[in-house]
């Protein structure tokens, strides 16, 4: 099967340039590489706002617009909304029976989230199964990829032990094992005897040699139908027949671009660039920019590492603007506005072809709109797909 990829955000503002640098335009790069779904996760941003549904409701279509905006092209991925998809909501229901609690509760960001966001009680059953929400989002695509910034390892990592454990409880047919043990008694016993040997040998020590002769014998031996054959095979190997896809996290080699007080970029922290914010505020929010604090006066000398502007440099400045920050900080030869002033272009530079990609769907919200349903109704047939290999197997296709 050909590898996907996919992944999410919530909609809990508008996004920036935090967010482009560390996810986006890792997404745009990928849509051309591979079949790609991209989704508005606003069951997750419930999990957190759920008080606050006004700020989801408008930041659907407005997250959507920052991704066309960033280049996301809907010829080329599927861009869908988590909540029309209510397969997803079945896929969390049916793990959810075989997930130990202890699972969700270890993850990292549980504990986190909740320190963090001290302001809201998220001692909710919905925000425990957080994780699990998401595991069903990937595996219900049979998604390879999911490219996430490295706070989600961690989600992606309970998604692969889900996967696992569905693959193992139900990848099975019914009674397998003792279907096994019938194939094993037609067989004499020595043969008998030499396949569990040949099995331990593979399946402990990796011994490659012992299955391929173990599975010359089977394919052969005279007492064995099609199907003993099918199961003593699978035994051998120890594998079931693999329903749900282990996927992998695939991080974006972060030119990951902080906050203007050198903190991580986040709105709540006031520190944030919009991807579509307007030039002025462009201007007055980098011109403010705290810098080396050795920088009193202009003829003080400063240390370009210890100035949040010298990380935007990273990512805005060619080498040659590089050295003369470098230069000019050290031997106080520039003031920390002129040196801010490349940065002010870069920004503006890298957002122009976004706000003129956003125009048209700021005019035309029905575009939008209707990107979000076409791409709905094709994630949606492989959702539906994907769950009724996992009804099956769960013994619900009565
Ligand atoms: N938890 C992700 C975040 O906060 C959003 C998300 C939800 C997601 N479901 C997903 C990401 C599935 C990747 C795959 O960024
Ligand atoms: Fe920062 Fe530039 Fe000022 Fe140095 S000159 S402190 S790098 S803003």
């Amino acid at each position: 099967m050909e590898e996907r990829a996919l992944s999410g955000m919530r909609p809990t503002g508008a996004l920036h340039l935090g967010h482009y640098h560390g996810a986006l335009k890792n997404w745009v790069r990928l849509q051309s590489q591979m079949p790609c779904f991209f989704f508005v996760a606003d069951w997750h941003a419930l999990t957190t706002h759920y008080e606050d549904r006004e700020v989801i409701e408008q930041n659907v279509y407005e997250m959507v617009i920052d991704w066309l905006a960033a280049g996301l092209d809907p010829e080329q991925c599927t861009l869908f909304l988590q909540s029309r998809i209510p397969e997803h909501a079945e896929l969390f229901t049916l793990l959810a029976m075989g997930t130990p609690l202890g699972w969700l509760e270890r993850v990292p960001t549980y504990k986190d989230q909740q320190e963090k966001l001290k302001d809201k009680d998220l001692s909710t059953y919905g925000f425990l199964g957080y994780p699990l929400l998401q595991a069903a989002d990937i595996l219900i695509y049979k998604a390879k990829w999911v490219p996430v910034g490295e706070d989600q390892a961690s989600h992606v990592e309970l998604t692969r032990e889900a996967a696992r454990r569905f693959n193992h409880l139900y990848g099975r047919e019914p009674h397998f094992e003792e279907k096994v043990q019938v194939a094993l008694a037609k067989l004499p016993k020595d043969s008998a005897k030499r396949l569990e040997k040949s099995r331990k040998a593979y399946q402990e020590a990796g011994d490659a040699k012992a299955l391929e002769g173990a599975l010359q014998f089977i394919a052969t031996a005279e007492p064995l139908d099609a199907h003993d054959r099918e199961r003593l095979t699978a035994y051998l190997k120890g594998t079931g027949k693999q329903i749900l896809v282990e996927p992998q996290a695939l991080l974006t080699e972060a030119s990951r671009l902080p906050g203007l007080d050198g903190a991580k970029m986040s709105k709540s922290y006031g520190n944030a660039i919009a991807i579509r914010e307007d030039r002025a505020s462009i201007e007055h929010k980098v011109r403010r920019m705290p810098t080396d604090p050795a920088r009193v006066k202009r003829s003080d000398p400063g240390d370009p590492s210890r100035c949040p502007v010298w990380q935007f440099h990273l990512v805005y400045s060619d080498a040659s603007t590089r050295e003369w920050v470098e230069k000019g900080c050290q031997n106080a030869g520039i003031g920390c506005l002129e040196c801010k002033q490349p940065v002010i272009d870069g920004i503006l530079k890298e957002q122009q072809p976004m706000l003129e990609r956003a125009e048209q769907f700021i005019t035309k919200p029905k575009m939008v709109r209707d990107i979000v349903h076409n791409g709905t109704l094709k994630a949606r047939s492989v959702a539906q797909e994907t769950m009724n290999d996992v009804r099956e197997a769960m013994g619900l296709s009565y």
